[in-house]
């Protein structure tokens, strides 16, 4: 266990390194670099946890839409005008999604009685003036009817926002989804409280019945992509500049069991062709809408590169499979490098270039497996050898990553993980200062401080610029680095800290957040050796890039420190204003949240008196960077 926070001494002597006991200075040496900083360091894990993608990220805004999140009734689905509602196996849409919702219309359907289904999203479905929806459904009935409506509409169903109608429904599916847009007006309220309905008012159709699949509500998303990924999320990630996204998982790429891994091959094609699976690691559905093309086409988004992580034969429970038995995975996973990055010549890459995107995608770096320190088999040092052998046989110029030590072969970089008490992240700035720089580079795949719920607090946010601070500082041994997990829904916090939080209409960027955009925007090229001496508390790194020089200091302490800092080796001097980026807050437990978005954010300001030797002022509970100008 670790106190609130610790001094310098402390974490010192933790980290075992000297403890030097003189005048308090911060002393950079500008003249002497000590290695650059890895091009790649700051990275996004991503993985369906906390709805994180369904309800989350992936706009689709029905939940439930393929009717297969439950197999004894039609979840979030409810009777509109007195319908009864089934699961019906007898009605599949086609070989994966083997049931369709059967909905039984009451005799009284008619002029102004109206009778279908509702919705009722992730939560609710949002709404906000002039948005333009997409639905998509399949939709057949005993006989022909029509029109078939769609609406947004308030819970209570007696304000409709949006709607479009469907003149006529035949007797059979279709081979494709029908479409239908629709409008919010000028006049519509902004509300995370509405429902999807689909209904008829044909006297026609009274008595008959009516089966939906695949019923499906897009609002617009990032870049017009169809089938894509929510605008606010996605600019709070594009504003980071992540040099890499890490996906699919975390526990969602093993599974609970072999069965309910990610299987990416059912991840690709038209979506009402993917049979979704149970994401059991995290206890709900997955349509697996949000598949491998659209986790590629989100890295091509964010202007960053994919991190592959491979199914390796273990699954969260145990189930391991070794020998010949894995070589269908092994298979599996050269198959899904192949749809990543091969020419459209080739088997897989004609299926991404059918899929929609003829363009290989690059890909340098493919993560085997997930964690695999729990597989208390010790089978991994087996599995890692057989995907290595088949995967660098065939594509040599791959880097490969292990999920935990192995013996057998030597991995291009291995994983390391760390969700640690603020205290002891603070602690952990020296972490990587005395390693072996000949031993194997080193991806933090996953780290946080944890306090917070469901996003970290600031004294969480003081501890992840401590250790992110130290993750710089050794960039020559830490390649690479992303935080996790990414986001909450609100409603459904199952992993405690989490970097952003949202619910279906707003979305806010924590305290942590802001630390890791501070420190990896104000970053130079080159790691400058910096020491903190007798500063209690005090975590540091300072970067230069020509001649900018990034100074970051975290104080974790209650008091205002005055430091006193020397830039060693200036060949003229420094520009006399410099500018300080701070964060802070009025307690350790300060916080931002959905109601308070803005509570805790950087602020950037001019400071005067830069020079050779200096003092800096840095408020209690701070992250500060500080950019000076060498003239
Ligand atoms: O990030 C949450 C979980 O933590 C990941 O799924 C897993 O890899 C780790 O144990």
């Amino acid at each position: 266990m670790f106190p609130t926070a610790l001094t310098s001494d402390q974490v010192a002597t933790l980290a075992g390194v000297p403890v030097e006991t003189t005048t308090p200075l911060l002393s950079v040496d500008v003249a002497h670099p000590a290695h650059a900083v890895s091009p790649i360091l700051p990275g996004l894990m991503f993985e369906d946890i906390n709805h994180s993608g369904e309800g989350g990220i992936y706009a689709e805004l029905v939940q439930n839409r393929s009717m297969m999140a439950d197999d004894t009734a039609p979840v979030h689905w409810s009777a509109v005008g007195g319908t009864t509602l089934a699961l019906d196996t007898a009605t599949p849409l086609n070989d994966v999604l083997k049931r369709s919702l059967k909905v039984v219309l009451p005799s009284g359907t008619g002029a102004g009685n109206r009778a279908g289904v509702a919705n009722d999203g992730f939560w609710g479905i949002p709404v906000r003036p002039r948005t333009t929806y997409t639905a998509r459904l399949f939709a057949k009935a005993s006989r022909r009817i029509g029109p078939l409506t769609v609406t947004v509409e308030s819970a209570d169903g007696t304000t409709v926002y949006a709607s479009a109608h469907l003149p006529r429904i035949g007797t059979a599916f279709p081979d494709r989804p029908f479409e239908l847009t629709l409008r919010t007006g000028a006049g519509a309220p902004v509300t995370g409280d509405a429902r999807l309905t689909v209904t008829t008012a044909d006297p026609a159709a009274a008595g008959e019945t009516l089966w939906l699949q695949h019923v499906s509500l897009f609002p617009p998303t990032y870049n017009h992509r169809p089938n894509g990924l929510r605008v606010d999320l996605m600019e709070k990630l594009v504003a980071l500049k992540p040099k890499f996204l890490r996906f699919p998982g975390g526990n969602f790429l093993e599974g609970n069991t072999i069965a309910t891994r990610f299987n990416w091959k059912n991840t690709i094609g038209p979506v009402w062709e993917r049979p979704g699976h149970m994401d059991d690691a995290w206890g709900y559905w997955s349509t697996d809408g949000l598949g491998l093309l659209e986790y590629l086409e989100w890295v091509e988004d964010l202007r960053a590169q994919p991190v592959l992580a491979v199914f390796a034969g273990y699954a969260l429970r145990g189930e391991h499979v070794t020998g010949d038995a894995l070589k269908p995975y092994i298979q599996d996973a050269l198959d899904e490098i192949e749809y990543v990055t091969g020419p459209v010549t080739s088997p897989w890459g004609a299926r991404r270039a059918a899929d929609g995107h003829p363009k290989p995608f690059p890909l340098e770096f493919v993560e085997i497996g997930n964690e695999d320190w729990f597989d208390s088999s010790g089978s991994y040092d087996e599995r890692f050898a057989a995907f290595h052998d088949a995967i660098k046989a065939k594509y040599p110029h791959l880097k490969l990553i292990a999920s935990t030590t192995v013996t057998s072969r030597t991995p291009d970089l291995i994983d390391e993980h760390y969700y640690l008490a603020p205290s002891a992240a603070q602690a952990a700035t020296h972490k990587y200062d005395n390693r072996d720089r000949g031993s194997t580079k080193v991806f933090v795949g996953e780290w946080a401080a944890q306090e917070g719920r469901p996003t970290p607090d600031l004294n969480a946010a003081l501890g992840d610029a401590a250790w992110l601070a130290g993750l710089i500082r050794n960039s020559d041994q830490v390649l690479m680095e992303c935080y996790a997990p990414l986001f909450s829904h609100v409603k459904n916090n199952v992993w405690a800290t989490n970097l952003i939080a949202y619910d279906n209409l707003n979305s806010y960027v924590s305290p942590s957040y802001w630390a890791q955009q501070m420190l990896t925007s104000r970053l130079g090229d080159t790691v400058l050796p910096a020491t903190a001496r007798a500063l209690p508390g005090l975590a540091t790194v300072a970067t230069r890039a020509g001649n900018r020089l990034y100074v970051a200091v975290v104080n974790s302490g209650t008091q205002k420190v005055e430091v006193p800092v020397e830039l060693k080796g200036l060949v003229k001097g420094v520009r006399k204003n410099a500018t300080a980026t701070v964060l802070t807050g009025p307690s350790r437990t300060a916080t931002n949240t959905l109601t308070d978005p803005a509570a805790l954010v950087p602020r950037t300001s001019t400071v005067t008196g830069a020079a050779a030797a200096f003092t800096s002022t840095l408020p209690p509970l701070s992250v500060t960077v500080l950019e000076l100008v060498l003239t």
